[in-house]
């Protein structure tokens, strides 16, 4: 199988600080990744350089056979990588379908999306999201009006209403309750194969539950890969990680 995205020996630094250290990894398409480390391992800064908010002072990312290392963050979205950040971004006047609604062909564009008839593609589409993201029975209230935990759903539904191949979300799960995070939990062990999900996470118990192969990153590198109990079992991860 030839990878979906590939980070290779990217260096990121602040003010001569190394945030990324020749960090490499690779993901395969349908897969779903977790990654984990401690705090300022370099985790966000990862999404930052793969969606193009942040340049790398060296190395390449390449996604999908095509390089997209100096791409612009629209370019790629475009391409097919979306990006869940950690606050729910959803349009609380808007009910839970309009938000669908809005961000059904990658624009925002409100009036356009709002006014124009809905093919029955579209429609179908809203509807296959709505289940996925257990939003049915709260199609017609306002998005202001969920939860905390139903907003995050909402965005992550807002994502895939296009179409991403790659979809990128850090730390889905803070300031959930259990049973929200174990939704969250189904949600996103729903996307994989159809599409590639990397999950940032710090709650250990979450990505026992959804890893298939976990990433420790430690100071911008990679510390350890592999099966939940082949990093939980790894002493290095233990010493700088688990182990405290
Ligand atoms: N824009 C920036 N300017 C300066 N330093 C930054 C910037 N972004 C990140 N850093 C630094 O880079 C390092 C890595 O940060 P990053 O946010 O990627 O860590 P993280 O693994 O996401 O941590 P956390 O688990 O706390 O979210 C940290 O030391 C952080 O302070
Ligand atoms: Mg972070």
């Amino acid at each position: 199988m030839t990878a979906l995205l590939e980070v290779d020996e990217i260096a990121v630094s602040f003010d001569g600080f190394r945030a990324l250290d020749s960090l490499t990894l690779s993901l395969e398409a349908g897969e779903l990744r977790c990654i984990v480390g401690p705090n300022g391992a370099g985790k966000t800064t990862l999404m930052d350089v793969i969606t193009g908010k942040t340049r790398p002072d060296s190395g390449a990312v390449r996604f999908d056979g095509r390089e997209i290392t100096r791409l612009a963050e629209h370019e790629i979205v475009r391409l097919g990588i979306g990006r869940k950040f950690q606050r729910p971004t959803v349009f609380p006047g808007h009910t839970v379908f309009e938000n669908l609604e809005l961000t059904l062909h990658g624009d925002k564009r409100v009036l356009r999306a709002l006014f124009a008839r809905l093919s029955p593609a579209d429609r179908e589409a809203i509807e296959r999201t709505l289940s996925l993201i257990g939003l049915r029975d709260h199609v017609d209230r306002p998005a202001g009006l969920l939860s905390h935990g139903q907003k995050q759903w909402l965005e992550i539904g807002m994502l895939l209403m296009q179409d991403p191949k790659l979809l990128l979300v850090d730390e889905p799960v803070a300031g959930m309750s259990q049973g929200e995070i174990e939704k969250t939990s189904e949600i996103l062990a729903s996307l994989a194969g159809k599409h590639t999900v990397v999950v940032v996470e710090h709650d250990m118990d979450f990505v026992r539950t959804i890893a298939k192969k976990v990433t420790v990153l430690h100071e911008g590198r990679v510390l350890a890969e592999g099966s939940m109990s082949d990093v939980q079992n790894d002493p290095t991860v233990v010493e700088v990680y688990l182990g405290a």
